[in-house]
């Protein structure tokens, strides 16, 4: 593993509040429940680093992590979570768009579960992110609930609602590391360029 320390910094709404940085930074959005939280510990090998819940709307700050005292994951708010009042919902959706809206130097992988067809959200969410010519890519999460014939047809399910690029999109099972080396590897190479 490259990845040999992790700490989490801080927890921020505003920009100014963010943590200062020079380094490109590696950010996961997605709807709520969708697994990022858990992504992030299982890439980081750490079983509590961010906090994940069977309860959808769990993260609803931005969340910092440093990686080997180097660059940054950031734990984005999930959206999408129908049971919350539209007031809260609102703030989210400034919350992450303000962080899009940065400068700071981000790659933002946009987390999908392998199971469900696109929402509207996920489908607003690529557009606005192609919109703003932000270096994205997708990971489909939850991987480990599908069987590999399965998987096929749901990603030609999924194809039918978003158009990408195969060679763009990773799979990830938090549960069993599935695809933890890949991911670990690109982020190093888009680190080091
Ligand atoms: P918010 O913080 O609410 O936006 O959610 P999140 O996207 O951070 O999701 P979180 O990581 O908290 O996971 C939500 C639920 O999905 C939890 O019950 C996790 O255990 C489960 N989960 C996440 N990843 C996986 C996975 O790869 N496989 C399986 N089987 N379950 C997963
Ligand atoms: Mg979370």
């Amino acid at each position: 593993m490259r990845i040999k320390k992790t700490d989490f910094i801080k927890s921020a709404v505003v920009i100014n509040d963010y943590p200062e940085t020079t380094e490109i930074e590696f950010a996961f959005i997605g709807r709520s429940n969708v697994g990022k939280s858990s992504l992030i510990n299982s890439l980081t090998n750490r079983r509590n680093l961010a906090r994940t819940s069977k309860t959808p709307g769990r993260t609803q700050l931005i969340n910092f992590f440093d990686v080997n005292e180097d660059f940054y994951f950031v734990d984005l708010p999930g959206y999408g979570f129908a049971k919350v009042p539209e007031a809260v919902k609102k703030n989210w959706g400034k919350i992450i768009a303000d962080y899009l809206n940065s400068d700071r130097e981000k790659i933002v992988f946009l987390l999908l579960d392998i199971r469900r067809v696109p929402s509207a959200e996920d489908i607003e969410m690529l557009k606005w992110l192609e919109h703003y010519s932000i270096n994205y890519y997708i990971i489909f999460t939850k991987t480990d609930k599908l069987s590999n014939n399965q998987k096929f047809k749901q990603l030609k399910e999924i194809k039918k609602k978003l158009e990408f690029d195969n060679k763009d999109v990773f799979f990830y099972s938090a549960l069993k590391n599935t695809g933890r080396e890949e991911l670990e590897e690109f982020i190093f190479d888009e680190r080091e360029k």
